[in-house]
């Protein structure tokens, strides 16, 4: 465990924990103390190098596969790990994906695969971990926006509907969970280096970072931070809010 212990004995469930920024979270909140249950895609064998550098703070790290665009999957999967984890004290809905495209073009498939992962997910995991944090009166959810729900961005109407959904949705839990202990917050990352961000044209990187007012992408790290104090005890007093992490835009 790590010099400071701001998540001991607290247990985070991240989706799309095991790469870009979702595991750049899972190894804070590790360095942190903290247990984790990471969600992925592929078969979590695939990961071992990032389990193993997970599991190398100390703390219990459960890795399971699972599609959180699927309701049915997700209760089962989820419900179970937690289960055997002995209760969930954090989640971090951070799995998304895009499938970029103008309106005027967005196929229908297009339109609805980003909406069930950027959004129906989180309904999804939210409803699994929402009678544990009751049990125990108190929980820290936190949802992975995007700047471009705020701001919108041409080629991203799917993606920027989801992200704005998801902040509306997280307001209103704020407001329904509030009176039983447990905060719900977004952060609205701004262009962060990931695989996610990769394959963009090089005059699109060029014209995003012109907008940036520190003249650099974030890191997934960057954004790490915000989510730990989001996860911990540091923001007792913050719920319902939208954090943006995009070096001033
Ligand atoms: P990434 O592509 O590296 O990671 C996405 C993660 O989501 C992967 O772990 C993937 O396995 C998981 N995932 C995708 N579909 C899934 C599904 N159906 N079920 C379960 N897991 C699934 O991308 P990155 O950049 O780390 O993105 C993480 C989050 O941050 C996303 O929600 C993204 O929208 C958001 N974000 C990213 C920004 C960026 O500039 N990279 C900016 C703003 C928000």
């Amino acid at each position: 465990m790590g010099m400071s212990s701001m998540l001991a004995g607290r247990t985070a469930v991240i989706t799309g924990g095991v790469r870009g920024i979702g595991y750049a979270i899972a190894e804070k909140f590790a360095s942190e103390g903290a247990d984790l249950i990471v969600t992925s895609t592929r078969d979590p064998e695939t990961s071992s190098a990032e389990l193993e550098k997970l599991r190398s703070y100390g703390g219990r790290v459960t890795a399971v596969r699972v599609n959180v665009a699927d309701k049915n999957e997700v209760e089962a999967v989820v419900t179970d790990a937690v289960d055997r984890m002995g209760g969930v004290d954090i989640l971090v809905n951070n799995a998304g994906i895009t499938r970029d495209g103008l309106l005027l073009r967005m196929s229908e498939k297009e339109w609805d695969d980003v909406i069930s992962v950027d959004l129906k997910s989180s309904f999804n995991t939210i409803q699994a971990v929402l009678p544990f944090m009751l049990r125990q009166k108190s929980g820290s959810i936190i949802n992975i926006a995007s700047i471009v729900g705020v701001i919108g961005n041409p080629g991203q109407c799917n993606y920027a509907a989801a992200k704005a959904g998801l902040m509306g949705m997280s307001r209103s839990l704020a407001k329904e969970m509030g009176p039983k202990g447990i905060r719900t917050n977004c952060i609205a990352p701004g262009f962060i280096r990931t695989d996610m961000t990769a394959g963009m044209p090089e005059r699109m990187v060029e014209e995003w970072k012109s907008r940036i007012a520190l003249r650099r992408p974030g890191t997934p790290e960057d954004v790490a931070g915000v989510a730990l104090f989001l996860a911990s005890d540091m923001s007792s007093y913050v719920n319902g809010e939208v954090i943006n992490c995009c070096g001033g835009m």
